[in-house]
């Protein structure tokens, strides 16, 4: 779901039986009484201060935290919109209607799903076509997590694959500084030098931002990993693609997946080992696929590319990346671990026995344990 609301999570049945829902029947639900008031503040105040985005005035009823009711299935909804982080999100340009098209009245019917697929006003500059999002789809669909199979028959569980929403969320830009490198944000420095050739600034906030968040990841390392671990560490979906690893969960195990824990942005992240170099995200390969960089005798180039261990020999790739610390799956490793976890933890321990002992006896020299007669 869009974060431009807050997350509620609907299934597809609630969603469908949403949509057939009847205006009329939501008559004696409470919330009509706000739609009212709500109402009545449009007719007294006609919004002076819409920003560019919000020409129909959604806001004016979806910036209030409160715009909610119980759902029929007895499921909570909010209709709030913030205002300020829909504002500074990647779509703070397109207008509500823009992808709510069939909102045209209000009170509203039961919206439609949003295509996220829709052409919009904006014309790519290199192409001069219309934009839209559509190649992202066929790339996904060039992908490990399409929907069909080689034959174009739907493959099995594909209701399990990934689409736009199951993951993304809106999220916020978070912009490069250049800078020092003290804080994140647009660099006045930077800007300062923008202005020297290009005398608006409205034209230098939205291209500096255009480029440099482009520059890296939008989400750090370990928003990636969630972003993925909401299927990824799904036991039953582990299970029923036939995968061996809860990934996110075995990717956190190793040294990459704790040094993102701690918000470490220069080691790899899932899309650093998942995307071939040069495509889009959205064309992650299965390792079985031999166009796959994860692919047995491919992934010794991820490992010593120029970035990361440019002297590495192909050997390293050996290193399990996916690595669950389990007796059945990995017992080499387990046995290992838990063989180091003893020896520092019978080595430790003892030491500090004795020396706490001997601390002991330099504080209380004189004492003495006699038994009492
Ligand atoms: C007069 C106040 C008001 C205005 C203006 C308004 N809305 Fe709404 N909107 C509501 C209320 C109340 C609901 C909750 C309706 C319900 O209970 O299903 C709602 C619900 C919605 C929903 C969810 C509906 C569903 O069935 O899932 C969407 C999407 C939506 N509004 C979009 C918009 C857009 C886009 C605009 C601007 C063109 C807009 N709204 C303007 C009051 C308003
Ligand atoms: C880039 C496209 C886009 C824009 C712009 C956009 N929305 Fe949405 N909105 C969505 C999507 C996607 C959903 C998730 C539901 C769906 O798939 O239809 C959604 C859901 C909603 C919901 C329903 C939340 C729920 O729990 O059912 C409301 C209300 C809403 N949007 C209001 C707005 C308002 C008000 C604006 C303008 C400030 C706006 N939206 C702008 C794409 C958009
Ligand atoms: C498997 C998860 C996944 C799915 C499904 C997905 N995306 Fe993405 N998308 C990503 C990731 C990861 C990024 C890079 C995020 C970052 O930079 O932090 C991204 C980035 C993007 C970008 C920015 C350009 C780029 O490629 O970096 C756009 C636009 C985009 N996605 C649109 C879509 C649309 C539209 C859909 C549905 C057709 C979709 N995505 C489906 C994971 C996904
Ligand atoms: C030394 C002068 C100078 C500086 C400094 C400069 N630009 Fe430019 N910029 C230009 C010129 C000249 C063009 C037109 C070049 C052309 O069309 O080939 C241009 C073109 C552009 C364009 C393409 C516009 C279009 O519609 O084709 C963008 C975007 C842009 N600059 C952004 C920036 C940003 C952001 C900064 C600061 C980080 C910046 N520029 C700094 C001189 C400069
Ligand atoms: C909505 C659920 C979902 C999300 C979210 C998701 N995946 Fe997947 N992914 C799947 C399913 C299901 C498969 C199994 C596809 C198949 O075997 O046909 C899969 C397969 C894969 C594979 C191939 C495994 C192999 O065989 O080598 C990779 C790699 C992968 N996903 C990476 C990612 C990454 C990285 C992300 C996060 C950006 C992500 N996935 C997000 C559901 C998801
Ligand atoms: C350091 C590189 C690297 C990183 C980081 C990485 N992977 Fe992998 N991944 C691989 C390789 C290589 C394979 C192929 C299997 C193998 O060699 O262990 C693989 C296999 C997989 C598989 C298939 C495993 C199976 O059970 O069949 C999935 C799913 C997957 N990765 C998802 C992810 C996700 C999600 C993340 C982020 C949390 C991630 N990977 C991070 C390199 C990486």
């Amino acid at each position: 779901m869009i974060r431009h609301t807050t997350r509620t999570e609907l299934s597809k049945k609630q969603k469908k039986s949403n949509r057939n829902f009847k205006m009329r029947e939501y008559k004696n639900l409470q919330f009509v009484a706000g739609m009212a008031m709500v109402t009545l503040l449009v007719a007294l105040f006609n919004c002076g201060d819409a920003r560019a985005s919000d020409v129909g005035n959604c806001l004016l009823c979806h910036k209030y935290p409160g715009l909610s009711r119980i759902g029929e299935n007895g499921k909570f909804r909010l209709f709030y919109v913030n205002e300020n982080i829909f504002m500074n999100s990647v779509h703070a340009k397109v207008k509500c209607e823009g992808c709510h098209t069939d909102i045209q009245k209000i009170p509203h019917e039961p919206a439609k799903k949003v295509d996220c697929l829709r052409e919009c006003h904006i014309i790519e500059p290199s192409s001069e076509q219309k934009f839209s999002h559509k190649e992202v789809a066929e790339f996904l669909s060039n992908s490990v997590h399409t929907k069909l199979d080689e034959k174009q028959k739907p493959k099995k569980y594909a209701e399990d694959m990934p689409y736009c929403l199951d993951c993304h969320d809106n999220p916020l830009y978070r912009p490069l500084s250049f800078f020092k490198r003290v804080r994140p944000g647009i660099s006045e420095m930077a800007l300062g030098r923008c202005r020297v050739c290009h005398k608006n600034d409205e034209f230098i906030f939205r291209f500096y931002n255009h480029v440099t968040t482009r520059l890296h990841t939008i989400r750090s390392p370990k928003n990636i990993a969630e972003m993925c671990g909401r299927c990824h560490d799904d036991p039953k979906v582990v299970a029923r693609h036939n995968l061996t690893t809860k990934a996110v969960y075995s990717y956190g195990e190793t040294f990459h997946g704790k040094a993102a824990s701690y918000l470490d942005e220069r080691i790899p992240d899932c899309l650093d080992c998942h995307v071939n170099r040069g495509k889009s995200v959205h064309q992650m390969l299965s390792h079985k696929d031999p166009l796959s960089i994860t692919y047995e005798t491919n992934k010794a180039a991820i490992c010593s590319n120029i970035d990361c261990h440019p002297k590495a020999t192909p050997r390293l790739a050996n290193y399990k990346v996916h690595m669950e610390f389990d007796p059945i799956q990995s017992p080499r490793e387990y046995y290992f671990k838990v063989f180091f976890i003893t020896l520092t933890g019978g080595t430790l321990l003892p030491l500090m026995g004795i020396m706490f002992l001997d601390l002991f006896r330099r504080l209380f020299p004189n004492i003495k344990i006699t038994r009492r007669k």
